[in-house]
């Protein structure tokens, strides 16, 4: 352990998450949605998080574009700044399970090895893991950003589904077949697990 560390002295928290999931009326967790590069992360987190709100939950999306604008700038997509991406990530969010809120992320998160990092730091139950699935065709087709396009070019190293791995979860708790359901259909989706797990 380094000596920094070392010198550090964990403070409990005197109010605990299980007093702000009271007052809240309902548990907090991470819902980790991954997937390609346009596969509907973002989309769906951004729906599912206005869902939740219309039934009055605490939530927050913390999305892998706005993300690597401030906390993560410096890190490119290298498997390497990839994983540091995911970790800091996961540390964030736990935070925010901690302040009781239903956290949703969106982050292409394409090592199976670092999402489970993430389901290891928090307690049973609290990662869920959402795998939007939608085939490389499609979302290349889609392209929202022109980002495929420059990839087939050449011009984005690394890229993933063409020149980088994109690892599906084995056993994710939920999966959304963002090319075959609507976003109403996929929303629900969610939020069915949710009240199936007694999350609201
Ligand atoms: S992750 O792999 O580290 O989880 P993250 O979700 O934060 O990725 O960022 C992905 C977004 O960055 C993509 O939606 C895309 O807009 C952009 N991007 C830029 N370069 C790449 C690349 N080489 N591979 C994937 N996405 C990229």
């Amino acid at each position: 352990m380094s000596q920094k560390v070392e010198n550090i002295v964990w403070h409990e928290s005197t109010v605990t998450k299980e007093d702000r999931q009271k007052s809240n009326n309902h548990k907090s967790c991470i819902l980790w949605f991954t997937g390609l590069s346009g596969s509907g992360k973002s989309t769906l987190a951004n729906a599912v998080e206005h869902k939740l709100y219309e039934l009055d939950k605490k939530t927050f999306v913390l999305d892998g574009d706005n993300v690597r604008h401030g906390l993560n700038k410096g890190l490119g997509f290298s498997a390497d700044d990839r994983r540091e991406n995911i970790r800091r990530i996961g540390e964030v969010s736990k935070l925010f399970v901690d302040a009781g809120v239903i956290t949703l992320t969106a982050f292409i998160s394409p090592f199976k090895e670092d999402r489970d990092q993430v389901r290891e730091i928090v307690e049973d139950g609290e990662f869920i893991e959402v795998f939007v699935k939608c085939s490389l065709e499609e979302c290349e087709s889609r392209d929202p950003k022109g980002l495929y396009q420059k990839a087939r070019a050449g011009e984005i190293p690394e890229f993933t589904g063409i020149s980088s791995p994109y690892e599906e979860p084995e056993k994710p708790e939920l999966v959304i077949e963002s090319d075959q359901l609507s976003i109403e259909e996929s929303v629900n989706k969610v939020i069915d697990y949710l009240k199936g797990q007694s999350i609201i």
